[in-house]
């Protein structure tokens, strides 16, 4: 008669008890190694306006690449561009609230925080990008990002975007004369709309998310941005002429929600931190790139004409809107003008 040996009969045994588990739907114990795969990700949202194409969208993206990378998965960050998970009204609040951790406004936009902000609207206040990235490590940059402690927020970077131009659907703008009666959109504050009236424009304060619409609706006539911006929310759809002014700038302060950031574990503080500050030499990359790819872009495709002025016209326009900085100066702080003009002498 047949007969299982003992070894044979201990197997099957085994075999019976797992496909039972199996079928039971019973879990295999789990190891220490199975529990920290298990432990939630610290998610980071990362909320901002523009498009991934460009320098912000870009640098984003390179934090979140680096974040993860050094803290071994432990933050995950999520990007949401395009005013996908918030625009221009509601970013500020939430990220106060903690809704959204990280956020990454044109500095202008944090004039209802602190008026000093609008130091980037005065006109022809920087020559060039250099004099613009010195300015970002001033001191009165620094009084300007702790000015935002008491808001339970944190500033982290200053990322750049550009130098803003004139685009609108009327009239090329070859002097002041031609804006007279034209009315324009505008980020924010008091700064852009008397810069606009000294030159004998209107203006109105639209959110960059609704920009393309008013354009194309005819609320406005025509706004002012950098090539980046103009290019990657296809303005020239809408706006047929452009006038290169580089009259003023669209950068951007990085935002934390402050007790936020505290709470965070040091070790991951400091992954965190070191990756900003990669990701903000990368900005600092992407802009001065994306700018020329965007005027390149622009002028490729025909669509909006180009005025580039004479120095002559430049020093007009210059003049005309001098006055700003007297209308502006109690509420910007001479030392802040001043330590800002020093930042473009040689
Ligand atoms: C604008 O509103 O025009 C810009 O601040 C948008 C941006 O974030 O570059």
């Amino acid at each position: 008669m047949f007969r299982k040996k003992p070894i044979a009969l201990a197997l099957s045994a085994v075999l019976v008890l797992a496909l039972t588990l199996v079928g039971c739907g019973a879990k295999p114990a789990t190891t220490s190694a199975d529990k920290k795969e298990d432990v939630k990700p610290i998610i980071v949202k990362f909320a901002h306006v523009v498009t991934p194409d460009t320098p912000k969208g870009q640098a984003a993206l390179k934090f979140k690449e680096l974040a993860e990378k050094k803290t071994n998965g432990k933050v995950k960050v999520e990007v949401y561009p395009s005013s996908q998970l918030y625009g221009d009204k509601e970013e500020l609040e939430a990220c106060q609230a903690g809704n959204v951790q990280i956020i990454a406004p044109s500095v202008t936009k944090l004039v209802g925080l602190n008026p000093k902000f609008q130091y980037t609207d005065l006109p022809f206040l920087f020559p060039d990008n250099a004099a613009v990235y010195k300015f970002f490590a001033s001191a009165s940059m620094k009084g300007l990002m702790n000015s935002l402690d008491k808001y339970n927020l944190q500033g982290l970077a200053v990322w750049p975007n550009g130098f803003k131009q004139f685009t609108n659907n009327k009239r090329p703008l070859v002097t002041p004369a031609d804006f007279k009666g034209l009315k324009f959109r505008t980020q924010a504050g008091k700064v852009l709309e008397a810069q606009f009236k000294a030159l004998g424009a209107g203006s109105a304060t639209i959110a960059f998310g609704e920009t393309y619409a008013a354009l194309q609706q005819g609320t406005v006539d025509g706004q002012e941005n950098t090539f980046n911006n103009i290019d990657t929310q296809k303005y020239q759809e809408t706006q047929k002429y452009l006038t290169v002014t580089n009259h003023g700038r669209i950068d951007y302060m990085i935002i934390v929600n402050k007790s936020f950031w505290a709470g965070l574990e040091p070790d991951i503080r400091k992954a965190l931190d070191e990756s900003m500050a990669e990701a903000t030499k990368y900005a600092v990359e992407q802009a001065e790139l994306l700018d020329q790819k965007s005027m390149d872009n622009l002028k490729k495709a025909g669509k909006m004409q180009f005025t580039e002025l004479t120095p002559a016209q430049m020093g007009v326009f210059q003049e005309t809107m001098k006055p700003v900085y007297t209308q502006f100066e109690s509420v910007l702080g001479k030392d802040l003008i001043d330590e800002a003009i020093k930042s473009g002498k040689k």
